[in-house]
């Protein structure tokens, strides 16, 4: 039943991909022509005309020369009735969830270089100190102890001012980034982001009903021309920027910038999402203050997640943010969890304000220093293409364009090495000969092992 508030063509478009997703056309299936559609429909064939085009522009059909529009792989997940109902995706998830002796896909800290043995002592201080720690619920805000700390770091470290209301604790930066989708996005807004992104941001993004659109980071920043005209032209909702040690590319945005980025958003009425990782993983100097450093008017959320260097396990992230935009963050938290959990948050905190802290980050930057230069020294031996980057945990890596990356997805997983394709991180699902290669899971012998099999995996015999 079509309603008369939405426009015609996004009735139809929304119709047709749950259909779609449901499994009611399979992969490769050819949709209904426009003029048999419309006709059933009892519409203009313009609108469903639209309605193809939107599918066509949300990578959910292809279309074939004088012939049709077609469904694309892999959207039709399940044929039960219920679970279509809710089929998403998370395309970086799936990759990690297969098992893989040579991982490169997750771009998080090899286990073994986190303080493991010291995080006991920090458990047992925390019950001594907090005996009722667990018969308590959290703020929904966070543990008022740990977000003084974080302001107060924030200004000594980064300098900017925050105070602890300005503050909401996260269970990791995954959370953050769907509570902003969930406050900001409505089915049809505009949100942009970067080209390349990092995938499960978009994933987030794309399942609150964002029309995605995207401005191309290169190794020197954005064209800022390019951000203007898109925040001019489509009025964006916010745009998610991870501009330290990006991911996947590793680029760095430089100051200069930053700060006009913040002239642009005030100019525009377009919030941005700032997304910092990676900032305390760097190789030579420490990298430029976040944009939300240069933020004076309130354009600017900053999401901070201690995952890459303290502990993934324990899920603690920050935003930062001016006041009201707190009050609707604290609504969608407590929705979402009534709170991330306070035994977590005092662990965490202990730890991060311990002297063994800094001493583990100095010593975690010459470790994956090290493993980044062994799995570079190693890739000299290919005709492959990337940029070294300056911190993070990723190389970008462009391929010879002869390889075709179904057979090497193939082959690489018949020999247990997982990376992550570099369609996934784009909103086009382009950059088919990119691939996202992560040095920080591996020592450096398993590092030189993996890569030299793939090496052999991208020689030109095998793709002829
Ligand atoms: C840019 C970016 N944002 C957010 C996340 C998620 O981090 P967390 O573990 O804090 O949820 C990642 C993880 O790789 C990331 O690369």
């Amino acid at each position: 039943m079509l309603h008369k508030t939405n426009a015609l063509f996004q009735q139809i478009y929304d119709d047709l991909c749950r259909k779609i997703e449901a499994g009611e056309w399979k992969e490769n299936e050819k949709l209904p022509s426009i003029r048999k559609l419309a006709d059933e429909l009892g519409v203009h064939r313009l609108t469903v005309f639209k309605a193809y085009q939107l599918l066509k522009e949300h990578q959910k059909v292809y279309v074939k020369e004088k012939s049709g529009y077609y469904v694309k792989g892999e959207l039709a997940i399940s044929h039960h009735p219920i679970v279509a109902a809710y089929t998403q995706r998370n395309h970086l998830s799936e990759i990690h969830q297969v098992p893989a002796a040579y991982q490169f896909s997750v771009s998080l800290i090899d286990p073994n270089l986190l303080p493991n043995a010291y995080f006991s002592d920090y458990v047992k201080r925390v019950f001594d100190l907090y005996p009722k720690v667990l018969g308590t619920y959290a703020s929904v805000q966070g543990d008022e102890e740990l977000r003084t700390a974080l302001a107060n770091y924030f200004g000594t470290t980064h300098r900017f001012q925050v105070n602890s209301e300005e503050l909401l604790v996260t269970s990791g930066s995954q959370q953050a980034i769907d509570l902003l989708a969930k406050i900001f996005i409505r089915p049809r807004d505009v949100v942009l982001v970067e080209r390349p992104t990092y995938s499960s941001a978009m994933d987030t993004f794309r399942q609150h009903g964002a029309h995605i659109k995207s401005i191309t980071i290169h190794p020197y920043g954005y064209d800022l021309d390019e951000v203007e005209h898109c925040m001019k032209v489509y009025k964006p909702r916010f745009f998610y920027t991870n501009p330290t040690f990006h991911n996947p590319t590793g680029y760095t945005v430089p100051p200069s910038q930053r700060k006009k980025l913040v002239a642009l958003a005030e100019q525009y009425h377009c919030v941005i999402v700032e997304d910092d990782p990676f900032r305390d993983i760097y190789f030579y100097d420490a990298p430029p203050s976040p944009i939300f450093t240069y933020d004076t008017d309130g354009h600017v959320v900053y999401i901070r997640s201690f995952s890459k260097y303290v502990s993934p396990g324990l899920r603690i992230a920050v935003i930062a943010c001016r006041m009201p935009l707190m009050k609707s963050l604290l609504t969608a938290k407590s929705l979402a969890d009534n709170g991330t959990p306070l035994l977590n948050q005092k662990i965490f905190l202990h730890y991060f304000l311990s002297q063994r802290l800094q001493l583990h980050i100095a010593k975690l930057r010459t470790a994956l220093w090290m493993r980044k230069e062994a799995m570079e020294k190693e890739m000299t031996q290919s005709d492959w293409y990337w940029e070294q980057p300056d911190g993070g945990l990723n190389l970008w890596v462009q391929l010879p364009t002869y390889v075709s990356m179904k057979t090497l997805l193939q082959k690489a997983h018949e020999r247990s090495i997982s990376f992550a394709p570099g369609r996934i991180f784009d909103v086009d699902g382009e950059f088919h000969s990119w691939i996202r290669l992560s040095y920080s899971y591996m020592n450096e012998r398993e590092l030189r092992t993996g890569i030299a099999q793939l090496i052999a995996l991208t020689k030109p015999e095998i793709y002829v």
